[in-house]
């Protein structure tokens, strides 16, 4: 999708399906705008007056037949004025795109003249992340037409107004919803193709695109390393595991960011096994991974000024004749034993590795890592917040901050001294599971045991990497891209 930001005068129509969106907040009348026909707007004020349009959050109104210039118009209510949050466009945004295909439009003026202040940029994200379709595995028949997509959006700003400011903006978001889009697109692949060997030619493909560095680990060389607890978990699987690694180099002198994503490409639980009913989802296991390497290809694009290391421990989670038992007790990375009481808490061991390999190898200044952790989390938080566990107050903070700006919100949870007393091992250091109560805080205790004295966060998106309802510019259907534009906006605001 194109998107131009211009003046009311300046502005193209092309001959095409076109319509112009006017943002209303609730009862704001009258309806304002740079570019409407004297009579559409009288139209429209008569349905104001009747109460058919009132601009409440949500309400979308298409008027079909305008006289003007435009082939229909759309009023988009945004609710209180008050309780207005970008969030509140975005998702507006994601129901008037299903408005815009039922009418076919391709080309939209979103009229902003009026109202300076909004984040437009949350209006586009909103409607790329609407337009995502993943329907490459179904055949092209009649009964499956392509939807109609916004193929152009143009932002009509005030004619005082410097564009050059939003155009940043608006590149930021664009590029970050596509990779969004990407991540989703990862995710959604079925896990016989989404494979770890897969999700490492993913990232050297993105390498070879941006000329960063790339290193793949495999297992021969994880064996030597001691990576035992990666490998561990792929030892059920035909499937050999990778340790994915993206190097993103600004200067000596810049701060270095690790960023780090659970792939396991598909979680059966292992000899733990786990019921069949839902089993299918787990292939949605390396939403983490998606994530962080998604948003390395916005870093690479955007080249903020920090180096930023994308560590992926990929693995698939199987019940083979080598898969690892619960009672083994393998040595990790760090030197730490862990006991394995619970095949399918595989998702910890894994990143065990990665996060004690990047500290010990990188020394970052900070790390974060994403992970569909733990069903618990789920369970205490559902779909609308991941759960964030840090050791670092400023950092958690700063991830809060920028999750709230960006529609994808995390919601902190402690890390006391306590619940590390509930993973120690019996025959080992560690145990791999603790008690059923506050398993996504025990989960994130045992990862603690791995990250040393650097600031660390770690993000549970076991609830927010598919699922949610009713977020109109997101489809239940398919994975979210939860992380990638929390990432990205992270790493910009780290400059
Ligand atoms: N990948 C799952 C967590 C998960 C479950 C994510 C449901 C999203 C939806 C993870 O590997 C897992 O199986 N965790 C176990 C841990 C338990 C055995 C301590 C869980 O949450 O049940
Ligand atoms: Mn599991
Ligand atoms: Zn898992």
């Amino acid at each position: 999708m194109r998107v131009n930001v211009t003046k009311s005068y300046e502005m193209k129509i092309a001959d095409v399906e076109t319509c112009l969106i006017i943002p209303l907040f609730e009862k704001d009348f009258p309806l304002e705008s740079a570019v409407l026909a004297e009579e559409d707007e009288l139209a429209l004020q008569a349905l104001a007056d009747k109460e058919i349009i009132n601009g409440t959050a949500g309400e979308c109104y298409y008027y079909p037949r305008p006289t003007g210039q435009f082939k229909g118009i759309l009023v988009l209510g945004l609710g209180d004025r008050k309780k207005f949050l970008p969030e509140t466009l975005r998702r507006a945004a994601g129901t008037a795109a299903a408005q815009l295909a039922t009418n076919k439009i391709t080309q939209i003026f979103l009229d902003i003249s009026h109202y300076s202040e909004l984040p437009a940029e949350a209006f586009i994200e909103g409607i790329i992340l609407s337009q995502y379709d993943f329907s490459i595995y179904k055949q092209n028949d009649d009964k499956h037409p392509a939807p109609v997509k916004v193929e152009e959006t143009t932002l009509i700003i005030r004619d005082d107004y410097d564009p050059e400011p939003m155009r940043n903006l608006i590149r930021i978001s664009v590029l970050s919803c596509l990779s969004a889009n990407g991540a989703r697109h990862l995710a959604n692949t079925p896990p016989n193709e989404m494979t770890p060997v897969a999700l490492a030619a993913f990232a050297e493909g993105i390498a070879e695109d941006s000329g960063c560095e790339c290193t793949i680990l495999e297992p021969g060389q994880m064996a030597a390393l001691g990576m035992n607890a990666i490998l561990g978990v792929a030892r059920g699987s035909a499937q050999p595991p990778r340790l994915i690694i993206l190097k993103y180099h600004h200067s000596d002198d810049a701060k270095t960011v690790a960023i780090v994503g659970k792939g396991v490409t598909f979680d059966t639980g292992g000899i733990s096994i786990k019921p069949a009913a839902s089993m299918h989802e787990m292939k949605y296991d390396m939403c983490g991974a998606a994530a962080v390497l998604c948003a390395m290809m916005n870093v690479v694009e955007l080249k903020p000024k920090v180096n930023v290391i994308c560590v992926v421990p990929a693995a698939e989670n199987m019940t083979g004749d080598a898969a690892q038992r619960p009672g083994d007790i393998i040595k990790a990375y760090n030197g730490k034993t862990i006991e394995v009481h619970n095949t399918d808490a595989e998702g910890r061991l894994i990143l065990a590795d990665a996060l004690a390999y990047t500290i010990d190898k990188y020394k970052p200044d900070m790390i974060v890592d994403l992970a569909t952790l733990t069903g618990a989390c789920v369970i205490g938080l559902g779909h609308y917040a991941a759960g964030l566990f840090s050791t670092d107050d400023i950092l958690a903070e700063s991830l809060r901050q920028r999750g709230d700006e960006v529609g994808e919100r995390v919601w902190r949870l402690p890390l006391w001294e306590e619940y590390e007393r509930l993973i120690d091992g019996t025959h080992a250091d560690l145990c791999n599971i603790g008690p059923r109560e506050g398993g996504a805080i025990t989960a994130a205790a045992f990862l603690k045991q791995f990250t040393g004295d650097t600031p660390w966060a770690h993000i549970d998106i076991a609830g927010t990497a598919w699922g949610a309802k009713n977020i109109a510019y997101l489809s239940t259907d398919h994975a979210s891209g939860y992380g990638v534009r929390l990432l990205t906006h992270w790493i910009m605001s780290l400059n």
